[in-house]
């Protein structure tokens, strides 16, 4: 399954990918207190599997953010595009902690995936924009909820305040889905897309084998993956999960045309208050990052305003996986199946002209008590000798 996981990133090569960019001194430079304050503030993001896919080069004065894609690997994502959407979403909480603590950053996106650093923060004279710290003080409390639904009602207004956080980034657009018809809908995709994930045997084993925790020693000794308590299942559902992790049960539910696998994620959507999805008019890197960077601002938003986020964004990312040109890591009748359900998604939404990016889906739910852990700093901070 791993032939072609990637190496982790070597600092020698973060040093001189940074250099090649033959950046001249800033006028104002970042020095490595501050280096570490917007670190921590950006690991605090979300990623797919609490896989953190991300590390920062202190360099020069700037701060340089890399794709650490050993982390991040996964077979049924050739494209990257998981990991770059978190990447936005760190990038969005980087630039929070900055505006908050008073220093004004200016981003530059790299144009394109390669082998250098996705993006670059610079510090420049002035004062933050508003927006750039309206949500700081969400940064530590923002986390996900897969809880069950309390009420289908939302707090008045939630969406025209989510529609006005993310009216602040650049050609991003959030769809909204209240209507119960179209929830049971995108409930029934969701389940389906979830359960060829699960029926996928690469898809199985990076869930089973790679990003669950399943006791919480070895979720406190990893700090990164799926706790299990986090996963908002009762006992039995529990139960339910270390069975789904035994190969020869998933072989067997296969064979025998189960479709309980699709449920819990069916009902998690059908009884959501509503989802929202984040679109970018083009899935290229800028793209992804920005729509990471809408998606935050949007759950930042939520969680001010005690509203509880999931993301379930499955069957956005193997239909996108779906529509590559062929050869498919899926069979081709699941490739077929997820094509034909983002299509349909697409349609629920009204986005045929628009690239769903980011799905996620909100209700009122109980409180968590279990949170999802983040790597210690030093295993994402690293500084040059000038730096
Ligand atoms: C790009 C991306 C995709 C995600 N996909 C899912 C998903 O399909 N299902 C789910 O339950 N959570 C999903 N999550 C949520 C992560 O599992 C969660 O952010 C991570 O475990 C860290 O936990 P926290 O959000 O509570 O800090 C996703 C998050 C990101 C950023």
């Amino acid at each position: 399954m791993d032939m072609d996981r990637p190496a982790p990133l070597v600092l020698k090569d973060m040093i001189l990918h940074a250099s090649q960019l033959g950046l001249a001194m800033p006028h104002q430079t970042i020095d490595a207190e501050l280096a570490k304050d917007l670190a921590s503030a950006g690991a605090l993001a979300p990623s797919a599997g609490n896989d953190q896919p991300w590390k920062l080069l202190l360099h020069g004065g700037r701060l340089f953010l890399y794709h650490e894609a050993e982390r991040s690997y996964s077979v049924l994502d050739p494209e990257r595009m998981i990991p770059h959407i978190a990447l936005g979403m760190f990038i969005e909480n980087v630039l929070q902690r900055a505006g908050a603590s008073g220093a004004q950053l200016e981003v530059h996106l790299a144009a394109d995936v390669g082998p250098g650093p996705i993006a670059w923060f610079e510090r420049v004279e002035g004062t933050p924009r508003p927006e750039s710290c309206q949500w700081s003080d969400q940064l530590a409390t923002r986390h996900t909820n897969r809880n069950p639904a309390l009420g289908t009602e939302l707090p008045s207004g939630t969406i025209a305040a989510l529609q006005k956080a993310l009216a602040t980034t650049k050609d991003t657009r959030l769809l909204v889905v209240q209507d119960r018809d179209v929830l049971t809908r995108l409930g029934s995709i969701s389940g389906a897309v979830e359960q060829i994930r699960f029926f996928d045997r690469q898809g199985h084993a990076e869930f089973f084998e790679r990003e669950v925790r399943w006791t919480a020693s070895e979720a406190s000794r990893t700090r990164d993956g799926l706790d299990v308590r986090t996963l908002g299942l009762p006992l039995v559902g529990q139960w339910a999960l270390r069975l789904a992790a035994k190969p020869w049960v998933m072989d067997l539910m296969r064979w025998s045309g189960s479709r309980a696998l699709e449920r819990p994620t069916a009902d998690a959507v059908r009884t959501a208050a509503a989802v929202v999805l984040v679109t970018v008019p083009k899935l290229d890197l800028p793209g992804r990052l920005m729509a990471g960077r809408a998606a935050q601002r949007v759950w930042l938003q939520a969680t001010a305003m005690g509203v509880s986020v999931h993301p379930v964004s499955a069957a956005i990312f193997l239909g996108h996986l779906a529509e590559l040109p062929p050869p498919s890591v899926l069979g081709d009748a699941e490739t077929r199946k997820c094509r034909e359900l983002l299509q349909e998604l697409r349609s629920l939404f009204n986005a045929q002209e628009q690239q769903p990016a980011f799905m996620m889906k909100l209700t009122l739910a109980g409180a968590t008590e279990v949170r999802s852990l983040r790597l210690p700093i030093e295993d994402i901070l690293c500084t040059s000798d000038e730096g």
